[in-house]
């Protein structure tokens, strides 16, 4: 068996956005079932990671403009997990250039931890099973298992049942405003809807790319908007621009799918507001 590496450069970190969201009810332990298509993104962190010797854990924000919100973390979290669950005595330096916003609702957090986890399982020679890194990235977060699936999915549970599926490529214009809102205080929301219906995966696959992206709604954007206002203010700039924004997770982050040759008059948009234009990956960059 060939030796481990002793650092690994350049891993990156998709964003995810979520085409839909439904709450279709709850758990005894307060976490809410969610049905949802998870789709990868091509905004993306990049993690670089050194080997250590004696089993600290280091982590280093490249992008010092980014504030420093304990979503960060995860990563290092993340590694501890798998020190933990392996009995691993190997350290790391783990430095972070963070690109996706945060408070966004678009995993950036979640994903760099997926990274970091498929990352140091390469750099201390531990050799687990994605299916073993998945379980425990579950317990990082619901988001976690999804990353490190590595492809678009149809999702449900409270995040942890996966089915891959394959999506039209597409241009979506993403847009994120200045505020945010913490995804606790939206779940934890006595109006959320909680109630949706069940949706069937196979009704969603029939549909064409011109009706796709359009597919049910998100539970969780009533809420947000309320404890979020720019989050009404950007829905409202899209429809402007002819376009049904959305939101994606728990926000504050929107996004709308762009048609060919769409022009979008980004210079309208409020002063700290972030807007790019994205396209699906066929697959996450560390698939398989
Ligand atoms: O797991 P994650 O850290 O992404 O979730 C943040 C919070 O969102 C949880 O503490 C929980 O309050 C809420 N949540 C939920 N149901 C989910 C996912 C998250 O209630 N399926």
């Amino acid at each position: 068996m060939s030796c481990p590496p002793r650092a690994l450069y350049d891993v990156p970190a998709p964003a995810k956005l979520n085409l839909f969201l439904h709450i279709t009810g709850r758990r005894p332990n307060g976490y809410h079932l969610l049905q949802s298509v998870f789709m990868l993104i091509d905004w993306a962190d990049t993690l670089h990671l050194e080997r250590r010797p004696g089993g600290h854990i280091s982590r280093e924000d490249l992008n010092t403009d980014a504030p420093a919100l304990p979503e960060h973390d995860l990563v290092v979290r993340a590694a501890q997990a798998l020190q933990q669950a392996t009995g691993c005595t190997w350290g790391a330096h783990i430095a972070l250039d963070k690109r996706i916003p945060q408070e966004a609702g678009m995993g950036g957090g979640s994903s760099d931890a997926a990274s970091c986890l498929l990352a140091l399982n390469q750099l201390w020679g531990l050799h687990l099973p994605r299916a073993t890194l998945m379980a425990l990235g579950l317990r990082l977060g619901a988001d976690v298992p999804f990353f490190l699936g590595g492809q678009h999915a149809w999702v449900e549970g409270i995040g942890e049942q996966l089915q891959p599926l394959a999506l039209p490529t597409a241009r979506f214009v993403v847009l994120k405003p200045p505020t945010g809102v913490a995804t606790p205080q939206i779940f934890q929301h006595p109006s959320l809807e909680r109630d949706c219906p069940v949706a069937d995966m196979h009704d969603f696959l029939t549909l064409d790319a011109s009706t796709l992206y359009q597919y049910g709604h998100n539970s969780l954007q009533a809420v947000a908007q309320q404890l979020c206002p720019d989050i009404g203010w950007g829905l409202h700039w899209l429809q402007q621009q002819g376009l049904p924004g959305r939101m994606t997770g728990s926000g504050s982050a929107l996004f709308a799918p762009l048609p060919d040759g769409a022009d979008l008059d980004l210079g309208t948009l409020r002063p700290g507001w972030q807007a790019k234009i994205c396209r699906n990956l066929s697959a996450h960059p560390l698939a398989g």
